[in-house]
Formats: structure tokens, sequence, C-alpha cells
């Protein structure tokens, strides 16, 4: 997820979750523009992957030429995968027909997987779609449109564009992306708790499911452990730890950065009935001080690791 799930998180939570249960994850979207973007930059999104968990890189663009170009480049990079995102609502996707912007045209949406695609002959390209623009009647159009490109596996956000992130999901257009064709499908919208996951895969068919927003208010959700009030502790307080430690980011930046996540956060009910309170901290040692408290830990800590 853009802006949050960068490799410090995914880390972290790829940690906690063994492969078993977590079978694969993607980067934030890497938007392409008009020319190929360096190995280097792909890499950094990418970061150092230290289990078997393949992480795949999303690419989310409309040039088909520099689009190409950088997924070869996401291939040197060591990427297993390559996504390709046509869900991002953002109006700066829409005006330059990216990300849900595509969603309009499957034969557009069609020649983008299919110029990816055939630059990586036999590499797995994925692509991820929303149930539609504005609403979901060119559903089955789009997930063939992506199978008829040469995607390998899609995964469907069951919301339209115009839904956005609505509360109300409904699952049964993931059952109808399933039935329209015969690559692997990956379902996603509202998978909130672990039970969540099997449940999603049993009454869509689709072969995986995709946690968004539930990862960030429990990391261990792909898993189902059910972390004690330490353990979420120790949790935020080593993201803030190792984001000082690997990107030298200071005491505001990492409260910052851990208040994202605090946004949604649910695991082991570390923040009690009071999340406004954390969201307003505005003293960001304060912050991590109270976090060491709630989670029983020593007060230590994650103001200290590195230059405030
Ligand atoms: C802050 C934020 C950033 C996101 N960034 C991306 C992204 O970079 N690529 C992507 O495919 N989806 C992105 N999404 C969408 C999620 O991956 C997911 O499809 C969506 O939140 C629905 O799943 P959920 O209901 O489980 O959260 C983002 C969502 C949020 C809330």
């Amino acid at each position: 997820m853009e802006g949050i799930t960068e490799p410090c998180f995914r880390d972290l939570v790829l940690a906690r979750n063994p492969a078993l249960a977590l079978g694969g994850a993607y980067t934030e979207f890497v938007r392409v523009v008009d020319l190929a973007l360096p190995v280097w930059k792909l890499r950094e999104h990418l970061g150092p992957n230290r289990f078997e968990t393949p992480v795949g890189l999303q690419l989310m663009g409309s040039d088909l030429g520099a689009l190409a170009a950088t997924a070869e480049r996401a291939v040197q990079a060591g990427a297993p995968l390559i996504d390709l995102n046509f869900g991002c609502p953002a109006k700066g996707a829409i005006a330059d027909c990216s990300g849900s912007g595509m969603l309009r045209d499957p034969s557009r949406l069609e020649r983008t997987v299919r110029a990816v695609a055939d630059a990586l002959p036999g590499f797995p390209v994925t692509a991820k779609i929303r149930a539609g623009f504005d609403d979901d009647r060119q559903l089955a159009d789009l997930a063939r449109a992506a199978e008829a490109g040469g995607a390998a596996l899609l995964t469907v956000h069951c919301r339209t564009r115009k839904e956005a992130y609505c509360e109300e999901v409904d699952w049964t257009r993931i059952a109808r992306a399933v039935r329209a064709v015969s690559i692997p499908v990956c379902g996603n919208g509202s998978v909130i708790v672990h039970a969540d996951l099997e449940r999603m895969r049993r009454e869509t068919g689709a072969q995986f499911a995709m946690v968004g927003r539930g990862a960030l208010a429990d990391p261990w959700v792909f898993s189902g452990h059910a972390a004690t009030v330490r353990e979420a502790a120790e949790f935020l307080l080593e993201y803030a730890q190792v984001l000082a430690e690997l990107h030298g980011a200071k005491l505001a930046g990492r409260a910052a950065r851990v208040k994202q996540l605090l946004r949604y956060w649910t695991a082991a009910d570390l923040l009690g009935p009071d999340r406004a309170s954390w969201l307003r901290e505005s003293d960001p040692a304060r912050l991590f001080e109270r976090l060491g408290a709630a989670g029983g830990l020593e007060p230590r800590t994650s103001s200290s690791p590195s230059p405030a």
C-alpha cells in the first residue's frame, strides 16, 4: 500500500507470518511515466527479502514502452513477479489513464498487460483490477481482458473506483471474475480478520485472498496468531527503530509512520477504546513512551536508537 508497505514494514510482517500463511506480497505501486525507471530505484522498492515469501513489484502507468522496459529492469533487480495496477483511484492516475483510469477501456487494459507480458516471455506478470470504474457492468470484460493480455493471475478488489474504500463490499463480484477467467484469481476487499481469508476463498472460489488494511490493523492476520499486547507494542517500536537504522528517520518522522499504522491498529487491543488520543499525541517521544507502557515494556526505547 502506497506510502505504508515499504520494505521496513513488509519485513516485519513477513518475519511474523511463515510463507505457508503468507504466500506472497507486492510492493506499493511504482509509478512509471514516460521513461523506464532505473534498476537501483526498483531495488529500493523491493528491499532485501530475507524470507522465502516472494515479493512482486507493482507498476502503474499508461506508457506501454516505458512500462515494458521498467518491467524488464525490475526482473534484473530481482523481482520474482511483476504486477500491474489497474485500481488506484487517485485523480492523477485517472487523468493519466493509468491505475483505475484503465478500467474504462478493457481493450486498453488488455494491450497494457500484453505489452509487459510480451516483454517478459515465460515470466509471471499479474494484474490487479477493481470491479469497475463507476459500476461493475464491465467486470467480466475487464477480467477477460487481463487474461487475454497474458496475466498469470488476476487480483480483483471488489469495490469499484467510485466506491473508493466504502465499508460495504460485495464479494459476489469476485466470484463473477472467477467464473469469467481460467487463470487463478486473488480476491481482495475487506479481509479484516484471519477467518475472512478462508471465508473469502470459500464464498468466491478465488484461489487466493489478499489483505490490504487488515494487515495494518493486525500484522499477524495471515497466520492468525493472537498477538499479546507486548508483541503488539514491540512491533510498532521495532518499526520505528528499523526506520531509524535503515533510513535515518528522525524522531518526528518515525512517529508519523507509526501513527499511520495506529489509524488502523487493532492487534491485541493495544490502543484501548480511545484511538483518537493516540492520534492526537503530538510529542513523538511521549508517543513511544506510551506505546512501551501500554505493552508493559521497560522504558527504553524507540526515541533513543538514532539521531533525533
Ligand atoms: C493508503 C493505501 C494505499 C494503497 N496503495 C495501493 C498500492 O500501492 N497498490 C495497490 O494495488 N493497492 C493499493 N491500495 C489498495 C489496497 O491494496 C486494497 O486493494 C484495498 O485497500 C482494499 O483492500 P482492503 O479492504 O483489505 O483494505 C492502497 C490502499 C490504501 C488504503
